[in-house]
């Protein structure tokens, strides 16, 4: 069986070798995770993005999207509260001078223990076989209950610690459970700090007059302050919403695990005003379509599940994360978070100016709630690639690199071949290639063996071949080979577009 992290590893190497993720300036020999995406990659983001805008906003009456600026009035982030509170507890080993986020070693602790119990249930599973009874085992296996209990006292004890942002006693817990560094192997640590995760610069070119300005650690600040803008000129009831997608900066202090963590990344956020005491309606209402939107991927729907925020943000009354099985385990997707009515409360107070709907069936004015839904598209990214990449075998010791990206997120819809390079089959592939090109993205490949351009085609995750071939003179008939099956039909050059336009579209996602 293939272990996760080399999984991570060779969809690390897959992604660069067919140009979907680079290093960031490589020829320096990078920047510490900072990627850039490559020809491949930015086809699949920008298809990422599509199906999200169209399902958040297209497919709802009373969402509509923003594109705010990444800088922003200073002020905005002390009224939202992050100048003095978006911070993480650090720590440092002595021995490998290696830094962590002290909650993240308490969480991978944790997630350790759950990963013994697991064991012992496929222990179980295998000794008993189907007169197994999972519920009963969880219920009495003394090994089970004595894991059970030292996860339990641990969360409550990091509640506890995260909420009061109490450092001691996050250090005191870190040595209570003889935690070691991942790289040293010692519990040589130094005591816990608070680090501002935001990056600073300065605006205005004059020494001395300028202003610290920061780079947005989310895009969801642009759409708060502009509320009052879009509801007045887009005449907004409501429950309403507002939808943005644009990058987010934050200076984690473990930046790792290639997309997943990185300094420079980005966001696709809604937030959705609602009346107050409505909140958990729409919250219970958002976390269900949010997972139906990734479940039609078809990505596999046990890689999917909720996990309840332990440690509320300061700006939440309830939140959860959508966790996504990625090669490194279980892990933060997509949060979706009640906010009440803190930021606009917040920006009103700070700025001075109201920021209220009147509501007109209940005839007053009100301060509304909002509810968010915020994923990270570099995080989706990666979902899809490590749920596509596979090396397949083919028999006879051959074995393919398949990349079985949903069709309508597949960066090339459809390859376009001509058998050889002669005989007027350039040609012909050429032409139906014009036509496909005005609403498929289409390549054009002419070089080498049929098989070979296939095996190509199946590692970029294009999910159809059109090959044209001398039958194509003679009947207008070409074939279409299926990428995931290897199958092939012959179709006439006539129905091609619609074929191939049926099979790739978004319309079978959105209304799933
Ligand atoms: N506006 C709410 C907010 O920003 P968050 O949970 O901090 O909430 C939302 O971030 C999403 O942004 C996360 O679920 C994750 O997918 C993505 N994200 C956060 N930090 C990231 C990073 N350093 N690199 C990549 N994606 C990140």
């Amino acid at each position: 069986m293939v272990q996760k992290d080399d999984n991570l590893k060779d969809i690390i190497s897959h992604s660069k070798e067919y140009g979907f993720v680079f290093p960031s300036s490589e020829i320096y020999d990078g920047l510490a995770a900072t990627y850039d995406y490559g020809q491949l990659g930015v086809e699949l983001k920008n298809n990422i993005k599509e199906y999200w805008w169209k399902a958040m906003v297209h497919m709802h009456e009373n969402i509509v999207g923003v594109d705010s600026a990444i800088f922003m009035h200073p002020t905005t982030w002390k009224a939202s509260g992050h100048v003095d509170a978006f911070n993480d507890p650090l720590i440092d080993n002595k021995d490998s001078k290696k830094r962590y986020r002290a909650d993240v070693l308490l969480e991978e602790f944790v997630e350790k223990i759950r990963q013994k119990i697991q064991k012992e249930v496929e222990k179980g599973k295998k000794r008993f076989g189907d007169d197994f009874d999972e519920e009963q085992f969880l219920a009495t296996n003394p090994n089970v209950l004595r894991n059970q209990k030292k996860i339990e006292e641990t969360e409550e004890r990091m509640r506890a610690a995260l909420e009061s942002s109490d450092l001691e006693a996050i250090y005191n817990l870190i040595v209570d459970l003889e935690i070691v560094c991942p790289v040293s192997g010692s519990k040589n640590w130094t005591e816990v700090r608070q680090f501002n995760l935001m990056f600073s610069t300065e605006l205005g070119s004059v020494a001395g007059d300028a202003a610290t300005i920061y780079l947005r650690p989310e895009t969801a600040q642009g759409i708060f302050v502009n509320f009052l803008n879009v509801q007045k000129t887009g005449r907004m009831k409501i429950p309403f919403g507002i939808a943005q997608i644009g990058k987010a900066f934050r200076n984690e202090i473990v930046a790792r695990q290639f997309i997943f963590r990185m300094r420079e990344f980005e966001q696709m956020e809604m937030q959705f005003f609602v009346r107050p005491g409505d909140e958990m309606k729409w919250y219970d209402y958002w976390k269900e379509q949010r997972i139906n939107w990734h479940k039609a991927l078809g990505l596999g729907e046990d890689r999917y599940r909720f996990h309840d925020h332990m440690k509320l943000a300061h700006y939440a009354n309830a939140a959860c994360d959508i966790e996504y099985d990625f090669p490194m385990g279980f892990k933060e997707l997509e949060g979706i978070h009640s906010r009440t009515d803190f930021d606009l409360k917040q920006h009103e107070e700070h700025s001075g100016k109201k920021l209220q709907y009147f509501d007109p069936e209940l005839n007053e004015s009100y301060v509304p709630y909002v509810v968010e839904t915020s994923i990270g598209l570099d995080r989706m990214f990666l979902a899809v690639l490590s749920s596509s990449y596979k090396m397949e075998d083919l028999g006879d010791g051959k074995q393919r690199a398949l990349l079985s990206i949903p069709p309508a997120l597949a960066p090339y819809k459809v390859a376009i071949m001509p058998l050889t390079k002669k005989d007027g089959l350039p040609e012909k592939a050429r032409e139906i290639m014009d036509a496909m090109k005005l609403d498929l993205n289409c390549i054009y490949d002419e070089k080498g063996a049929a098989g070979r351009r296939y095996r190509i085609q199946d590692a970029m995750g294009t999910p159809y071949c059109v090959m044209v071939d001398h039958q194509t003179l003679e009947d207008n008939t070409v074939t279409i080979r299926d990428r995931d099956t290897m199958e092939q039909e012959r179709v006439n050059v006539d129905d091609l577009h619609q074929i191939i336009g049926d099979k790739v579209a978004m319309h079978k996602l959105l209304t799933s």
